[in-house]
C-alpha cells in the first residue's frame, strides 16, 4: 500500500508557541512514519508582507531548526525551504494564468490582511495561488491546516479542478484539508476565551513561545488569568476557562488522563500552586527542544546540509511536475534544463 502524501507549510515567524507545538508539530513528529511528509518553511509566503531581510533569513533557519528539534526526522520526512525549490515560484506563475482574479479577491484572509495595511502588495493577493502550487506540485493527498487556512485549501481544490477541466486531464490530485482534531487546543493565557495565536504572541502574557526562557515561562504562567474561585477541575463553564486551559496544557504535556491530572492537584494550595506546577512541566518539556535548537543554530552547517538534501528531494518531485504542466499548457520544452546535472550553460555545450 502506498503511503498518503502530506504537505505542511509553515511560515518562518519567530512566534512559534506552545499551542503550535502541542496542537500540531508534536503530532506531526509522532505520526511521520505513517505518511510521506513534506515540511516546507514557506519563506516566499512571508514576503507577502514587509520583512526585515536579516530577520527573515534568521527566522527561516530558526523555524527549520525548530522542526528538527521537535522531532521531525529528516531521514523519514522531507524538510526544506520553499525558495530553495524554484518550481514553487515558477509553477505559481502558471497557476496564476488559470486562476480568476475574483477567486482571490474573495479570500477572507486577503480581505482581513489588506484592510489592515496602507499599501497592499500584489503578492498578498497571490498568496493562495503560491500555496496551491506548494500542495499540487507534490500530488499531496492531505494538507494539515488550522481552521483559518481551510478556505485556501478549498481554493487549491478549485484551481486543481479548473486545470484538470481546462486541459481535460487528471493531472492534479485533488487534496483534502485535514483540520486537526483539537486534542490540545491551547488558549491564550491572558485571555482563555481566544486561541493562543502567533499574531498575539508578542504581547507579553499571551503565549509561551517555544524559545522563551524558563524565567519568562514562569512569569507568564504566574500571570495567567483564572477566576475568583479555588476549584481545580476540568470545566466547560466560561468563567473556569482559565483553569481549564492550565489543566489542559498540563494534560497535553504529561499525557495523563483527566482524572489523574485532577488527582495531581487535589492537594494543591490554590491557583498559585497550580500555575507554578504547570509552568514547571512546560519548562521541562521545552528544555531538550531548546537545547537541540540552540545546538543547530550555533553552527548551521548541519542544518544547511539537511535543508540542501531536503530541497534536492523536493525538487525531484516538483520540478518534473511543473515541467509536465508547462507542456500541457503549450510551452516548448527547453532541450536541456538550465539546472541539469552538468550545470553548464547551454551555449557552452553546443
Ligand atoms: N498559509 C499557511 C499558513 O499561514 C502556510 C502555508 C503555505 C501552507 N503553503 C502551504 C500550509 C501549503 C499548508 C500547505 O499557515
Amino acid at each position: 500500500m502506498t503511503k498518503k502524501r502530506v504537505f505542511s507549510g509553515i511560515q518562518p515567524t519567530g512566534n512559534t508557541h506552545l499551542g503550535n507545538y502541542l496542537g500540531a508539530i508534536r503530532r506531526w513528529a509522532a505520526e511521520q512514519a505513517d505518511k510521506t511528509n513534506f515540511f516546507c518553511v514557506v519563506d516566499l509566503h512571508s514576503l507577502t508582507v514587509p520583512q526585515d531581510p536579516a530577520q527573515l533569513r534568521h527566522e527561516t533557519r530558526s523555524m527549520a531548526a525548530m522542526l528538527l528539534a521537535c522531532g521531525i526526522d529528516p531521514q523519514q520526512s522531507t524538510v526544506f525551504v520553499q525558495s530553495h525549490v524554484t518550481a514553487h515560484a515558477e509553477g505559481c506563475w502558471l497557476l496564476n494564468c488559470i486562476t480568476p482574479l475574483g477567486w482571490l479577491q474573495r479570500m477572507t484572509q486577503f480581505k482581513d490582511k489588506s484592510a489592515r495595511q496602507e499599501s497592499v502588495l500584489t503578492g498578498l493577493l497571490d498568496y493562495p495561488v503560491l500555496m496551491a502550487g506548494d500542495i499540487l506540485f507534490y500530488d499531496a493527498d492531505e494538507v494539515p491546516v488550522g481552521e483559518d487556512q481551510k478556505q485556501h485549501v478549498e481554493l487549491t481544490r478549485d484551481i486543481a479542478q479548473r486545470f484538470n477541466a481546462l486541459y481535460d486531464t487528471e493531472f492534479f490530485v485533488i487534496p483534502q484539508p485535514v483540520i486537526a482534531k483539537v486534542a490540545a487546543r491551547v488558549m491564550g493565557l491572558d485571555d482563555p476565551t481566544v486561541k493562543m495565536s502567533k499574531s498575539l504572541a508578542d504581547k507579553r502574557g499571551h503565549a509561551v513561545r517555544l524559545l522563551d526562557s524558563p524565567d519568562e515561562i514562569l512569569y507568564v504562567f504566574k500571570r495567567a488569568v483564572t477566576d475568583s474561585g479555588r476549584e481545580i477541575r476540568f470545566a466547560d463553564e466560561p468563567e473556569k476557562a482559565g483553569v481549564n486551559n492550565l489543566l489542559s496544557i498540563y494534560q497535553a504535556v504529561t499525557g495523563k488522563e483527566k482524572d489523574a491530572v485532577e488527582a495531581d492537584f487535589a492537594t494543591a494550595r490554590g491557583y498559585g500552586d497550580l500555575k507554578v506546577r504547570v509552568a514547571e512541566v512546560v519548562i521541562e518539556a521545552l528544555r531538550p527542544i531548546q537545547a537541540r535548537h540552540a545546538e543547530l543554530m550555533a553552527d548551521t552547517g548541519e542544518l544547511d546540509q539537511v535543508l540542501a538534501e531536503g530541497a534536492a528531494r523536493a525538487r525531484e518531485i516538483s520540478q518534473p511536475k511543473v515541467d509536465e504542466m508547462k507542456h500541457i499548457m503549450g510551452l516548448v520544452a527547453a532541450s536541456v534544463h538550465p539546472t541539469s546535472e552538468s550545470g553548464m550553460p547551454l551555449q557552452d555545450r553546443l
